[in-house]
């Protein structure tokens, strides 16, 4: 690769900046934007990288500060961090910006757009990115590599387990959007890194997309340059954010630090603690719950933890041996780690599960041994470093008794001391990890080469200069969009006529291109500047009207007709559409009438067979399947950047399930009156105007809504 690789990361939610960023400030804030800031500055140490972009949300809110209102921030030698703006400009918590991601799927477009090059890879972290990510991989043709840090299905399996109820938990943590923007980026990434074999087998395992083969455990690395033993160990110092709540400051210390979220389980350690009598008058107990301002006004989640710790610690009266800071720093984490390592305590990590467990390393990387759950990271982060004991923590007194042995015998402790830090030095750190996860791209990208030389002819720098005058496109559906009402359609088309050539007309179909012709002439409506049709997957353009080769180059990938064809033969409840309606990238059935389409059950028999395929549903009765990298959305996205137009400067209008995914993002968007009640969810969404007016009506109403393509009275 000459000039070295160019990487885009992706971590879209809490708040992230690279000085000091504020861990711990809000349940968003935490082991996951500490991980991707150590992950790219290492990455731009290395010599095999060009070029480092983490992109995040751009945050314009009062309350959360100016810092994250700064649209590029550097972060160390090619590294740096980009923001883009989507939805609201205010916070918000991860669970609400399901709806606001397809505009920051343009968002990104455009941002590359305005680069020298398209990055040689896209690494999203966390489904919300993913979901991300598969859709600019898709549309750019480069490869996806995915990190999940923690998964949607396990978590609702844990708290359903708890006894939660399925419907608050929806609510809540929105865990629809989550599990299948994870099994799409199952079907779509071409790798996806995790950070213990656990996670792979036990969390992963359970996605219907799961195949191994595409997995690679690369564990984090810790910052060895941060976290690092006391010297000299033994000396007696005070920290008086800590001792100021105890009586006795040098007793040994148990120390935990995490996100104040309930999965951490905090509360049981002060149960464990309160307890037993033993443990109170051996050792203090020092939390750190990330940072609490007023608890009665913070956000549900957190205040429910803060209570419960406050309140636990008053039950036992354990005022003078529990410290419960209200708040601190990034620089000041790795000094609280080595207190407690001074004074020959213990770090504790009672998590219900932990995926990995970022904290025991840096723990371990302070000298500092650990009780931790015996889960996934932990486990096997205990077998290699043998620095501690692991606990059941659904065991308060299991905790206890755990807690009291690693404190029991000083000989051991020194052991564990210096195993912890003798193995985080060997098997993790950032530099080690970025070796092993370069050699793994390096890979990945030379199988790919061939496609991405087609991306690249794809894609090129030259826009068409085809339709060059036009500086706005409207693409329209055409069955119950742009016809189905004679005389709004007819106005419609004086409108189109007094605006060319600087508005350019299209059309966005499901019918094939001979079909799409044939209704135009019924209608008597001109050939449109562009046509795309077969639901996306043929984009032609006036006068010559071929199909483009670049579009179909891009989308053959990975498409295999015939055999999904013969795949869904004996689908129940659907019947195969007449072959005139097909295209080379297009199969359509028919659900039969009174039926149910079980969209989940094809897409089963599909992935019994390794095809891969979009499925597109539309008007309760038509079932598209297409090639993963085809819609009538992508085909948009794809004008976009051949036309060299943004996409503010399109108006899309449409009706039913295949007009759904051109709807949303950064374009206008127009559904008619007369639309199908599939398109009801888009209700509310930035930039998606339901007209009352229908069919061309409806369209005519939009253009107005938007004030499309009017020239600024100057
Ligand atoms: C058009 C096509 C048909 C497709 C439907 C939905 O009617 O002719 O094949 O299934 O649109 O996209
Ligand atoms: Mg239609």
């Amino acid at each position: 690769m000459t000039g070295g690789l160019y990487l885009l990361h992706l971590s879209l939610h809490g708040l992230v900046r690279g000085t000091s960023p504020e861990l711990g400030r809000d349940p968003d804030t935490g082991g996951q934007v500490t991980y991707v800031l150590e992950l790219v500055r290492a990455l731009a140490r290395s010599a095999g990288v060009a070029r480092v972009d983490l992109v995040t949300r751009l945050v314009e809110d009062p309350a959360a500060g100016p810092d994250y209102a700064v649209p590029e921030e550097a972060l160390a030698g090619t590294a740096r961090l980009v923001r883009l703006p989507f939805g609201p400009r205010r916070y918000l918590r991860k669970e609400l910006l399901w709806p606001h991601l397809p505009a920051l799927v343009d968002r990104c477009v455009e941002y590359l757009r305005a680069q020298e090059r398209l990055p040689h890879l896209i690494h999203s972290h966390y489904a919300d990115a993913g979901y991300v990510g598969v859709r600019l991989s898709q549309l750019l043709g480069i490869p996806l590599v995915h990190t999940g840090h923690s998964l949607g299905r396990t978590k609702r399996s844990r708290l359903l387990a708890g006894g939660r109820l399925e419907s608050s938990l929806e609510r809540q943590f929105r865990f629809t959007h989550r599990v299948a923007a994870e099994e799409e980026v199952l079907e779509n990434a071409r790798l996806v890194l995790a950070s213990t074999r656990q996670e792979v087998e036990e969390q992963w395992g359970e996605y219907e997309n799961f195949r191994p083969g595409r997995f690679a455990v690369v564990p984090p690395g810790v910052d060895t340059s941060r976290f690092s033993p006391p010297f000299p160990i033994r000396a007696r110092t005070s920290f008086s954010a800590v001792d100021r709540w105890l009586r006795d400051p040098h007793l040994p210390l148990v120390l935990a630090i995490s996100r104040p979220s309930p999965k951490k389980n905090l509360p049981a350690l002060v149960e464990a603690f309160g307890r037993d009598p033993a443990l109170r008058e051996r050792a203090n107990l020092a939390i750190f719950p990330g940072v609490r301002d007023d608890v009665a006004t913070t956000e549900e989640e957190a205040r429910g933890v803060f209570t419960d710790l406050l309140l636990a610690a008053d039950r036992h009266d354990l005022w003078g041996s529990i410290a419960l800071p209200k708040t601190h720093t990034p620089e000041e984490v790795p000094e609280i780690y080595r207190v407690a390592a001074r004074r020959r305590g213990v770090f504790v990590n009672p998590a219900l599960t932990e995926p990995f467990g970022l904290t025991i390393l840096e723990a371990a990387a302070s000298g500092l041994p650990v009780v931790a759950t015996a889960d996934g990271g932990p486990r096997e982060i205990l077998a290699n470093c043998r620095n501690g004991l692991l606990v059941d923590p659904r065991d308060v007194d299991a905790l206890s008794q755990a807690l009291r042995e690693a404190l029991s015998d000083s000989a051991r402790w020194s052991q564990w001391s210096r195993n912890g830090l003798r193995r985080v030095h060997d098997t993790y750190s950032w530099d080690g990890h970025v070796e092993r996860y370069l050699a793994l791209c390096t890979r990945l990208l030379r199988r790919e080469r061939k496609a991405l030389r087609r991306r690249h002819a794809a894609l090129g720098a030259t826009p068409l200069a085809r339709l060059a005058d036009a500086s706005h496109l409207l693409v329209t559906d055409i069955d119950d969009t742009l016809i189905g009402d004679e005389e709004a359609l007819a106005r419609l088309l004086l409108w189109r006529a007094a605006n060319a050539p600087r508005v350019a007309f299209g059309v966005a179909t499901g019918r094939s291109f001979a079909r799409t012709l044939e209704v135009l002439d019924t209608w008597k409506v001109p050939v449109p500047d562009v046509l795309v049709t077969s639901v996306g997957t043929e984009i032609r353009f006036t006068p010559d009207l071929k199909p483009d080769k670049a579009w179909e180059g891009h989308i053959r990938h990975g498409w295999r007709r015939e055999e999904v064809i013969r795949a869904l033969a004996g689908a129940p409840g659907m019947k195969k559409q007449p072959a005139v309606n097909d295209g080379p990238f297009k199969a359509s059935w028919d659900v039969l009438p009174g039926r149910n389409v079980d969209l989940e059950g094809v897409r089963r028999l599909l992935r019994a067979r390794g095809l891969a395929a979009r499925l597109v549903f539309s008007q309760g009765k038509f079932l598209d399947v297409l090639p993963v990298r085809a819609s009538k959305g992508l085909a948009v996205r794809f004008l976009a950047l051949r036309l060299g137009l943004p996409l503010e400067s399109f108006l899309v209008a449409g009706d039913s399930g295949n007009d759904l995914e051109m709807l949303v993002g950064d374009t206008m968007a127009v559904v008619v009156g007369n639309h199908k009640p599939e398109l009801e969810e888009l209700r509310g969404r930035d930039r998606v105007y339901f007209a009352s007016a229908s069919f061309a009506g409806g369209i005519l109403e939009g253009i107005g809504h938007y004030r499309f393509a009017m020239e600024d009275p100057c």
